[in-house]
């Protein structure tokens, strides 16, 4: 490979976040009233932009003006509220203490090579903790709250910030006027400030060096899960480096392909002509942990590793497509030709899966659960039906895809954590579809049932599930606002989907009701009967997100909730032993919402319903994955996902971050050192429950 590549905001690309739009004569969007509100060239004239700012404020917040404070009466949480802001550090409620407890290439093994990040290595990579940690799942053993294994999936790698000597900054041309700008003469907000800001040099643009073997196979042992041994010692926690169960998951771990779709010819490669082995798994966003105590990984945007042309009139043409492969955001497949579907045509139909794992044995051999749909896999949480079926909730993170559930044919048997283990491979998938007057329905995804019949192409149900995109959309299905994770609560018997953000949607519809949603929304589904293995049940919107205090965004949260309390991007979520709704952001920065990501506590109940407060916010270009309270509530452990990915909107810094110039240096603030991802334990000082 020759090219330079250009990818420094992977985030963006591969998670399908809100990127310039396809229709470029389409009116003032939410982006550019958010971008007068809170971008360096808002604040630095906010006086002369007074008149127009105000006349975006909605009446209520001109009466009354946001507490300073979460202020709910009845709220389930009770902590002094962290204040919204940008800087380098992370910053957690007064009272309650935040350990960094396991960094981007700490040992997972006793015997892991120190971390050099100047001099690393795939072979050091895969002894040591990787990057970019997502979901967090938390395994007592022994029924202990203080001793268990954390599970972390480590969903992707950010080059320039990892690997020193690698990019350069390239001048981007000249800014010329933007066709929002030519065509909002009728906008004077719009013509005010292009007649008093004069223009800004543009930023330089990071170019990231083309990727040698060594290092693309550093990205790959950087990519998977860890599984390791923690132990709470004098109130700290610490990683057992000895710990028996220790293990490192990557994209080269040998996995088995279990259910419907195991062996068929469609996943079936010169390297592997029973379809059922595959190496690896990647791009592991959120997940889950099972009620039989296996770990869950969910395979999101796999479309990014493969680069390359398919064969002239090749069958899987139209399913690539629908799935946007081939991405080529990675490099791999020049030094591997499984990533190269020119050479191995049918290797994506083996990604885009959940993986189970059994976590008690490290020699075990992941599987990869084709029961459960292939699409961009978000989480995958699960709870036990009355019946002792096993329901688990699966986000495809796309806009306009689908929400869907899986609903196992076996019962779980808490006795027999054996007789659990292949639960996964029988069941029925649904998709959603929420209706107008507020009913949703569980449309099975069942070859041979309404339109899934081999006239439409479904000759098998290995076929529904390869392309359960297809499927959905034949269905009748409703497109969301890109489902993210989505968790069921045993306390109410209701389920909370995050939906993260859309700003193409040209067509509202009640459950995805703003065209413009810059900053997504929470839907909130109660299943017939409180039994989550039904077919129907009722939604309604538990909040929309962005700033209450402009009008054009329409966000929802209670009046209790404070200036600080508010939050866009819904990703992540937890539902704690309490049935409390604790949610993490993906996308809040200076000039979306002058903040960075965080941990919010929402109160779902009673007079306090949607209010929102800050519990815990992460450092300048992060975002907030994880979260994860241990069953005693005393601990939550938290992910900080590529901190100091970005920093050109933050005055302070004001520029592109990379490797050699770091918006920060998280959480070492050492100069020999990167920023590192890291998973950070928070307890409250004295002991006690977390949130209050
Ligand atoms: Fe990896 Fe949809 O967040
Ligand atoms: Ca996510
Ligand atoms: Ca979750
Ligand atoms: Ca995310």
């Amino acid at each position: 490979m020759t090219e330079q590549s250009s990818h420094p905001f992977r985030t963006s690309q591969l998670e399908a976040a809100d990127g310039p739009g396809l229709n470029p004569t389409r009116n003032r969007t939410m982006g550019d009233i958010i971008a007068a509100r809170f971008s360096r060239r808002g604040f630095l004239k906010g006086s002369m932009a007074a008149t127009a700012i105000s006349a975006t404020v909605s009446p209520a917040a001109l009466m009354s003006a946001r507490p300073a404070a979460a202020q709910a009466e009845g709220s389930a949480f009770d902590f002094p509220e962290v204040t919204a802001g940008v800087d380098a550090d992370h910053h957690v409620a007064e009272g309650y203490d935040a350990q960094v407890l396991l960094r981007w290439g700490d040992p997972v093994f006793a015997d892991a090579p120190d971390f050099d990040p100047r001099n690393q290595s795939p072979e050091a990579q895969e002894r040591q903790f990787g990057y970019n940690n997502d979901f967090v799942g938390f395994i007592p053993l022994e029924g202990s709250s203080e001793h268990g294994l954390l599970v972390v999936n480590h969903e992707y790698t950010n080059e320039h910030l990892m690997f020193p000597g690698i990019v350069s900054l390239q001048s981007a041309p000249e800014p010329t006027v933007a066709p929002d700008e030519e065509t909002a003469e009728a906008d004077e907000q719009t013509a005010t400030e292009a007649e008093l800001t004069p223009a800004e040099p543009a930023m330089p643009e990071i170019v990231v060096a083309p990727a040698d073997a060594a290092r693309a196979n550093i990205e790959m042992a950087a990519h998977g899960g860890t599984i390791i041994e923690i132990r709470k010692e004098d109130g700290r926690w610490v990683p057992v480096l000895d710990g028996a169960r220790n293990r490192r998951i990557t994209a080269t771990t040998p996995m088995e392909v279990t259910g419907p779709a195991a062996g068929h010819p469609r996943l079936q490669t010169a390297a592997d002509p029973t379809g059922r082995a595959v190496l690896g798994t990647i791009n592991n966003c959120a997940g889950g942990v099972t009620p039989w105590g296996t770990y869950v990984m969910a395979e999101e945007n796999f479309h990014g590793y493969f680069i390359g042309t398919l064969p002239e009139g090749h069958a899987e043409a139209a399913n690539y497509e629908r799935y946007g492969v081939p991405d080529s955001s990675y490099e791999w497949g020049h030094f591997h030709d499984r990533f190269d579907v020119s050479k191995e045509p049918n290797e994506p139909n083996r990604f885009g899966w959940v993986v189970e794992v059994d976590v008690d044995d490290p020699q075990s051999t992941p599987k990869k659960r084709t029961a459960l749909g292939r699409f961009k896999h978000e989480g995958a949480e699960s709870i036990v039906a009355p019946d002792g079926r096993v329901v688990f909730y699966l986000g495809d993170d796309e806009r306009f895809d689908y929400v869907y559930k899986f609903v196992t044919a076996g019962t779980y048997d808490p006795e027999d954590r054996a007789a659990n283990m292949d639960l996964l491979d029988e069941g029925t998938l649904y998709a959603a579809r929420f209706d107008e007057g507020g009913g949703v329905e569980w449309l099975p995804l069942v070859h041979g049932e309404g339109p899934l019949t081999a006239e439409n192409g479904f000759e098998s149900q290995a076929d529904v599930l390869i392309e359960t995109r297809r499927a959905a959309d034949a269905l009748g299905a409703t497109p969301m606002d890109r489902p993210e994770d989505i968790e069921p609560n045993g306390a109410n018997g209701r389920v909370y989907v995050m939906l993260t953000n859309n700003t193409e949607r040209e067509e509202a519809n009640s459950a995805n009701p703003r065209i413009d949603n810059a900053f997504g929304h929470i839907v909130e589904i109660a299943e017939e009967g409180g039994d989550f293995a039904a077919t129907r049940g009722t939604w309604e919107i538990l909040v929309q997100c962005g700033d209450p205090s402009i009008a054009e965004v329409g966000a929802t949260f209670s009046t209790a909730t404070s200036e600080n309390g508010w939050f866009g991007m819904p990703d992540n979520c937890a539902v704690d032993s309490e049935g409390r709704l604790w949610v993490s952001t993906d996308g809040n920065s200076p000039a979306a919402t002058g903040r960075t990501d965080g941990l919010w506590a929402m109160d779902v109940e009673g007079a306090a319903r949607g209010t929102s407060r800050l519990f815990y916010r992460v450092p300048i270009g992060a975002e907030m994955c994880g979260p994860c309270p241990t069953p005693d509530l005393a601990t939550f452990f938290v992910a900080v996902q590529h901190p100091g990915d970005g920093g050109e909107d933050w005055d302070e810094f004001g520029r592109p971050s990379y490797y050699e110039d770091l918006s920060t240096r998280w959480p070492d603030f050492d100069d020999d050192m990167p920023v590192r991802p890291a998973v950070v334990a928070i307890t409250r000082q004295g002991g006690g429950r977390i949130g209050g």
